[in-house]
């Protein structure tokens, strides 16, 4: 045991923490959409118009703000019109996911009810890579005008009257690799033809998103920002997945891993800010004013499929492993919010480092549920100055990771992870000041997880707050997850 201090500064305000850093990404792979979200009207799982009412709910109580949709490589081979009109006459077509039949019977107006429902904003990934503008145009055109036009007069006849709104708009999706294999300089002239017919309706404001780097690609970030120029775009995508081995051929389990591996995890995570950092000191450059924000579009985990579990589906299980990398991340974006304007998890249900898990018609909050239910009292607060004094757990591990906000009423919030595996944390936070202060904490054994027969093995418990003269005192208790919040 060990007694740190956390030191805070509530007049040092920094950046908004816009509340999309919270968002998750769905996609036609695997078992994401149908059976995770999607079940249909006849189904006796429990649904609303066809949708999981469990998933709803999941989703409205972790105030989810953004869902990315149809994909993922899948955005690049998907045609809309596929997926509109009635569903007996929907056509059926191939899932490059494991060369599966899509029936096309969760399309647009699914997408949208489904975000109506949930109470977040849509994002449609475009598909640039075998797609064309006109069809681009078309769709925007269909979702967005609300005067008469064949496309909207089509949504009518598909039995939506009025238009959508429609703000989160991404062109093209991995455009380097599934999306097309390009270069950056091919890339920018697609972007810069397909933005320019992506027209605004109807009092309809798009933030438009640039296919961003892979990871480290910096040359990619340089030359988008050269090429397309920040008058040209909202936003610029990046996909960064923490694997643990750094091997793709074999990236370790899901469920069984040593210590080492735990910590190699978040090694391979933490990386993130390293990442981030880089390429926005690359926009920094070209975009001081940062107008164009960073859009982590794609990040989680990325493990070994489930065994006797479709290759191609990605399915794998959620330990509190997973809850540590999600706080981590977290707390690095809303150390960059700066620049950080939306960061969207792979993924929501059922594929990688899900939320939720179904089969059936039950359904799991997995760890990385409940770190995003931790922090979400962080969305649309003002980041403050906050310091900790920290330890190694291992080589490249900080013990401790935090990030604090303050809101509109003054109450501040701070989140923390211990991310050491051996050693409890006695945290001192001095700096502000308060007339109350709670907690929140997720803790277990690294390997704990949620299955079907036990739902609750893991889940947030109150964490006690000791106010003392000048400064409030929590403990963390070796691989946990905490919010602590001081009221004014
Ligand atoms: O999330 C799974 C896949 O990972 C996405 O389809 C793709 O964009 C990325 O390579």
């Amino acid at each position: 045991m060990s007694t740190v201090r956390l030191t805070l500064n509530p007049l040092d305000k920094k950046s908004k923490i816009n509340k999309e850093i919270y968002s998750n990404f769905s996609e036609h792979l695997g078992r994401c959409i149908y059976d995770g979200i999607y079940v249909g009207e006849d189904s006796d799982i429990p649904n609303i118009e066809g949708f999981r009412a469990d998933v709803v709910e999941a989703l409205r109580d972790i105030k989810l703000p953004v869902l990315r949709w149809p994909g993922g490589c899948f955005a690049d081979e998907y045609h809309w019109k596929d997926g509109v009109g009635d569903k007996k006459d929907r056509v059926k077509v191939v899932n490059n996911w494991g060369h599966i039949v899509e029936d096309n019977s969760f399309g647009t107006h699914e997408f949208m009810r489904f975000c109506e429902l949930v109470g977040c904003q849509p994002y449609i990934s475009g598909n640039v890579g075998s797609g064309t503008v006109r069809e681009l145009m078309d769709w925007i055109d269909y979702i967005t005008f609300d005067d008469t036009s064949p496309m909207a007069d089509l949504r009518r006849k598909n039995g939506r009257e009025k238009a959508w709104k429609l703000k989160y708009l991404g062109i093209g999706n991995e455009s380097w690799g599934c999306g097309g294999s390009m270069s950056p300089e091919y890339y920018c002239d697609q972007y810069r033809k397909y933005a320019a017919f992506c027209r605004e309706f109807s009092g309809n404001k798009l933030y438009k998103i640039a296919c961003g780097p892979n990871a480290d690609d910096y040359n990619w970030t340089e030359v988008c920002m050269k090429k397309i120029t920040p008058w040209n775009m909202d936003g610029l995508s990046m996909h960064y997945y923490t694997v643990p081995t750094g091997n793709w051929d074999h990236k370790g389990s899901s469920t069984e891993f040593d210590t080492a591996e735990y910590y190699s995890t978040l090694k391979c995570t933490l990386r993130m800010e390293e990442l981030v950092s880089r390429h926005s000191a690359i926009m920094d450059r070209y975009d001081p004013q940062h107008k164009v924000g960073l859009i982590v579009d794609e990040w989680g985990c990325w493990y070994d499929v489930e065994p006797d579990t479709h290759p191609s589906f990605l399915y794998q299980l959620n330990t509190m492993r997973d809850a540590i990398v999600a706080a981590i991340n977290l707390n690095i974006f809303n150390k960059h919010s700066d620049r950080v304007y939306m960061a969207n998890i792979a993924q929501a249900v059922n594929v990688l480092q899900a939320v939720l898990l179904t089969e059936g018609e039950k359904t799991i909050k997995t760890p990385t549920y409940h770190t995003f239910d931790l922090f979400k009292e962080h969305m649309e607060n003002t980041l403050i100055y906050s310091h900790i004094e920290n330890e190694y757990a291992a080589e490249g591990v900080p013990a401790l990771t935090q990030s604090a906000s303050v809101n509109e009423n003054g109450d501040i919030v701070i989140t923390a992870a211990n991310c050491s595996l051996e050693k409890d944390y006695d945290v001192e936070i001095v700096g502000a000041e308060a007339s109350t202060a709670c907690g929140r904490i997720l803790t277990g054994e690294v390997h704990s997880l949620n299955t079907f027969d036990d739902p609750e093995a893991v889940v947030i418990k109150p964490l006690e707050v000791a106010q003392g003269s000048g400064k409030f005192s929590v403990r963390l208790p070796a691989c946990s997850v905490a919010e602590i919040i001081l009221k004014k």
